[in-house]
């Protein structure tokens, strides 16, 4: 424990907030009703919400009293309700605003691009360590959130298996293709990705307000010729636009497009808008959303359509070039898990009389990998 971080050295009572200054040379400034809101009390001790009511006090709350006790901790007595608080002094410097806001924004997203294609074995992880270590279920999670890809190696080849690995993580998201789907070439598929057909890099269900978080595809036999895999990172190409081409970036992050699946086994018509690129309210990147065969009839204005064509065909020829694209083989017993808002991936066609090809799919949304992380990583809100 580092002792001056969390040691009151002075309080000042303001006209509206706690100041303290703390022994290492820092102040917090503390408002009265955050204080109050945030008395230890205010929270149930079992499912730790809040049971106390903001408008049960007047805006006008404010301490009277003020002491430290014998264990450095501050005690607060309020002008409303002959209520006392008492604050650990390691939980305000923890949760201290004042000094949280002067810290810069830092993405926990590491960009990669095709310069690792000779070295995915950074990118591997062995189903045995995930499934017998917590260390080895951290690992797996840190890769998924930070590149946004990992592939799992020496899983078992039999159907359905991956939900003991996946429940790892925590319960699935279901689609209307299913748990798990299918992906194999079928007569009359509802989607090109149940063919034998070449598959452009994309991302999946952009149809859908929520489109699925994380994207796992277990390979469970793989030897029909062809059917070559690629991914890529879409906000490595984002921020590559963003940096050499910042107007075709704001275009595409401030046009929205629509998608949709209406295939004939649906009794739905799935229609989705959203822009192509989305950012977060710390100006990092949100999602991606790519996927030219579930690109609906555009029906933006008739004065941007020229410029927003030419910003999607700069956009798709990053999101397939070469300085960009991981290419490679995926083998029976791997799990390609990716996130789907970020990652994209593809297959080169195969030939079906050639022999098998199968992998199964599952989906995860990014809150349950998020917060199994945070978990994991004893992050406490
Ligand atoms: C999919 C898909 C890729 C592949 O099922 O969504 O893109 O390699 N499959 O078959
Ligand atoms: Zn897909």
């Amino acid at each position: 424990m580092n002792n001056k971080k969390f040691t009151i050295k002075k309080v000042h009572i303001n006209s509206s907030s706690v100041d303290i200054d703390w022994a290492d040379g820092e102040i917090s400034y503390f408002h009265f009703l955050w204080l109050r809101d945030n008395c230890p009390s205010s929270l149930h001790p079992n499912a730790r919400m809040r049971i106390f009511n903001i408008l049960d006090v007047s805006k006008n709350i404010h301490p009277i009293k003020y002491s430290i006790n014998n264990d450095g901790n501050l005690i607060l007595d309020w002008s409303e309700s002959n209520h006392q608080s008492i604050y650990l002094a390691s939980w305000l410097r923890d949760h201290c605003y004042t000094i949280k806001s002067k810290k810069k924004f830092q993405s926990p997203y590491l960009l990669w691009d095709a310069s690792v294609k000779n070295n995915l074995d950074n990118f591997k992880i062995d189903h045995e360590e995930v499934m017998n270590s917590d260390e080895g279920l951290l690992k797996w999670l840190e890769k998924l959130h930070t590149f946004g890809l990992a592939i799992l190696t020496n899983c078992p080849t039999k159907k359905n298996s991956a939900f003991k690995i996946l429940n790892r993580i925590s319960h699935i998201r279901e689609t209307f293709f299913g748990t798990p789907f299918e992906v194999i070439n079928i007569p009359k598929p509802n989607n090109t990705a149940y063919t034998a057909d070449a598959l452009r890099n994309h991302t999946d269900l952009p149809y859908y307000e929520y489109a699925p978080g994380y994207q796992f595809l277990h390979c469970l036999i793989n030897d029909a010729t062809g059917g070559m895999s690629s991914t890529i990172d879409g906000f490595a190409v984002a921020n590559h636009l963003r940096k050499e081409n910042p107007e075709t970036f704001n275009l595409l992050t401030d046009t929205y497009v629509k998608f949709k699946d209406e295939d004939y086994t649906q009794n739905k018509t799935r229609i989705f808008h959203s822009p192509l690129i989305t950012i977060t309210k710390d100006n990092d990147f949100n999602d991606i959303r790519f996927n030219m065969a579930s690109m609906s009839i555009l029906d933006i204005k008739p004065n941007k359509m020229k410029k927003f064509y030419d910003a999607y065909r700069k956009l798709a020829s990053l999101l397939h070039d070469k300085k960009f694209i991981v290419n490679f083989r995926l083998e029976a017993g791997y799990i390609f898990s990716f996130n789907n808002r970020r990652v994209l991936h593809g297959r080169t066609k195969f030939d079906p009389n050639s022999g098998r090809r199968h992998l199964q799919g599952y989906y995860l949304d990014r809150d349950e990998v998020v917060s199994r992380l945070n978990f994991l990583k004893k992050i406490r809100p």
